[in-house]
C-alpha cells in the first residue's frame, strides 16, 4: 500500500491529456459485447476497473483482443453469453457491478457477481428492486442488500420505473435489462444523470426516445434490439481532468489547457462551478460526430471565492466533489455543498472522508447529513491523511497538498489505478516541470485560436 508525497507545487503552465473516460470505457465495452459484430474501442481507459469489465465480458465467453493498452478488439455476441465458470469478479466498480446485473438478469443461467470489500458495502437494492419486478431473481448475501449477488436469468418484462435516486447506474442496468425485454420498458430520472448510456445505444442504432419529465428525463426503448457493432474512440475522461482543473484554477497566474476530453453536458458541471468561483474558463466542442461531443478546456485560475452546490447541479458534479471540496477550502469565504447525501455510498463515505482531511490540513469544515460547510481562504498545512481506499479522495488530496505548507502525506493510494493509473507521474510533471519540460512549446493561445 503505498503513500504518496507532495509539496507545495509551482505555478501550472502546461497542456495536458488526461487518460479516456471510466463511464464510457465501461459501456463501450459493455455494449460491443452485445452488438452484432466485431467493434475496435480506441482511447479505452486501461485502469483497474475497466479491465475487470473486459475480464467480465470474457468470463461470459466474449472473445476481446487488447492489441495496445488502449485498444480493444470486441468481438460481439448478441447478447448470448456462456454461463460463467466462476463468480465475476467486479473488484472495486459500482458501475460495472449494477450495469452487469443488468445484462444478467436476461440470461438463461446463474451469474455470481463478487467485489472488493468497499463494493460489498455499497448499496445494490437500488438495482435489485427493479430488475426483480421485471422478472429476474437476484439474491444479496452480503450485509443491507449488498454483494456479493447471485442472478438467476430470465425472460424479462417491460417495466414503467421511476428511479427513487438520481443514478445513472441504476437507470443503464434497467436499459440493458429492456434491450432483452418482451415490450416498452420506460425509466424515469427526478435529474438529469449522465447520458452516456442513452446516447452510445443511439450510435448504436438501438431504437430509444427520451422526453423531458419535470425537471428530469422519461426514456423509453423497445426490447428485443441488438445493437449494430459500430466503433467508438473515448475521449478524455472529464473526471480525471478535474483535478488539474482545479490545482490550475486555485493559483493565479496559472493557465492549463486539457486536451480532447468529454465535454457531454452530464459532465461539464464542474466547468461552471470553477467559473462562479472566479476562475477563467474556455470551453471549446470540436467534434461530436460519435455522439458524445469533445474538445479543450482551458483555464487560467485566479482568487477563487466560495460557491454554493446543491439541487440538480449535484448529479452534474457526483464525483467531483472531492475535489470540489478543496477547491471550496483554497477560496475566499464559505463554500455550501447540500443535497449531496449520495456520497455516503460511494467508494467510502466521501463526506465524512473529506470532512476528517481537511480538518487535519487546518481547515474548518462542519459536515452536514448531506453535504459539507468549508469555510475556504485559511492556508492549508500539510498533513497525513488518508485515502479510505478511495481514489477521488486520494487524487484530491494531492492536489491540496500541492497548496499546503509543508509535505503532504496521502495514506494508501494503490487505488488511484482503479481510475487514473498515471496520476502519479503527471503530478510528478506539475510538481518539479524543470525536471519534465514539455516535449514542445507550450501556447494555448494559438491552440485554442486554431479552432
Ligand atoms: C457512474 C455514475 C455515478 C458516478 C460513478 C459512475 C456511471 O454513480 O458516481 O462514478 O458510470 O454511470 P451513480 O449512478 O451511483 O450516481
Amino acid at each position: 500500500m503505498s503513500d504518496l508525497l507532495v509539496s507545495r507545487a509551482p505555478t501550472i503552465e502546461a497542456e495536458i491529456r488526461v487518460p479516456g473516460d471510466k463511464s464510457m470505457s465501461h459501456r463501450a465495452v459493455l455494449l460491443s459485447a452485445i452488438s452484432n459484430g466485431t467493434c475496435v474501442v480506441r482511447g479505452f481507459l486501461p485502469s483497474q476497473d475497466c479491465q475487470c469489465t473486459v475480464n467480465a465480458m470474457r468470463e461470459f465467453g466474449v472473445a476481446i483482443e487488447q492489441p495496445e493498452e488502449t485498444t480493444l478488439v470486441i468481438h460481439g455476441q448478441r447478447g448470448d453469453f456462456r454461463p460463467p465458470a466462476q463468480a465475476i469478479d467486479c473488484g472495486n466498480s459500482g458501475t460495472l457491478m449494477r450495469l452487469l446485473c443488468g445484462l444478467a438478469a436476461a440470461q438463461p443461467f446463474e451469474t455470481r457477481l463478487v467485489g472488493d470489500a468497499s463494493l460489498s458495502s455499497r448499496p445494490m437494492r437500488r438495482v435489485i428492486e427493479p430488475l426483480t419486478r421485471m422478472g429476474a431473481s437476484i439474491e444479496a448475501s452480503g450485509t443491507n442488500g449488498a454483494a456479493p449477488l447471485v442472478i438467476r436469468g430470465n425472460r424479462l418484462s417491460p417495466i414503467r420505473y421511476e428511479l427513487p435516486v438520481a443514478s445513472a447506474q441504476v437507470k443503464s442496468a434497467i436499459l440493458l435489462a429492456a434491450l432483452r425485454a418482451s415490450g416498452k420498458t420506460t425509466v424515469i430520472e427526478p435529474f438529469p444523470t449522465r447520458d452516456h448510456t442513452e446516447r452510445m445505444m443511439s450510435y448504436f442504432l438501438v431504437q430509444s426516445q427520451r422526453e423531458k419529465l419535470g425537471q428530469g428525463f422519461a426514456i423509453s426503448l423497445y426490447g428485443d434490439q441488438v445493437p449494430e457493432s459500430r466503433d467508438f474512440t473515448v475521449p478524455g475522461d472529464i473526471s480525471s481532468a478535474a483535478f488539474w482543473l482545479v490545482a490550475a484554477a486555485a493559483q493565479e497566474d496559472s493557465d492549463l489547457l486539457v486536451r480532447d476530453v468529454g465535454l457531454n453536458k452530464t459532465r461539464t458541471g464542474i466547468l461552471s462551478v470553477l467559473l462562479r468561483m472566479g476562475a477563467r474558463v474556455r470551453e471549446v466542442i470540436e467534434d461530436c460526430d460519435q455522439v458524445e461531443p469533445r474538445g479543450e478546456v482551458r483555464i487560467q485560475g485566479g482568487r477563487l471565492r466560495g460557491t454554493i452546490i446543491a439541487g440538480d447541479e449535484v448529479p452534474n458534479v457526483i464525483d467531483e466533489i472531492p475535489i470540489l471540496a478543496v477547491a471550496g477550502a483554497l477560496a475566499q469565504g464559505k463554500t455550501v455543498i447540500c443535497d449531496a447525501k449520495e456520497l455516503r455510498v460511494k467508494e467510502t463515505d466521501r463526506l465524512a472522508a473529506i470532512a476528517t482531511n481537511l480538518t487535519a490540513m487546518g481547515v474548518e469544515v462542519v459536515e452536514l447529513d448531506d453535504g459539507l460547510e468549508i469555510y475556504g481562504g485559511t492556508p492549508l498545512v500539510g498533513a497525513r491523511v488518508k485515502s479510505y481506499g478511495d481514489h477521488r479522495i486520494a487524487m484530491a488530496f494531492a492536489i491540496a497538498g500541492m497548496f499546503a505548507s509543508n509535505e503532504t502525506v496521502i495514506e494508501d493510494t494503490d487505488c488511484i489505478a482503479t481510475s487514473y493509473p498515471k496520476f502519479a507521474k503527471q503530478l510528478q510533471r506539475f510538481l518539479t516541470p524543470d525536471e519534465n519540460p514539455p516535449t514542445h512549446v507550450f501556447n494555448p493561445a494559438e491552440a485554442l485560436a486554431k479552432n
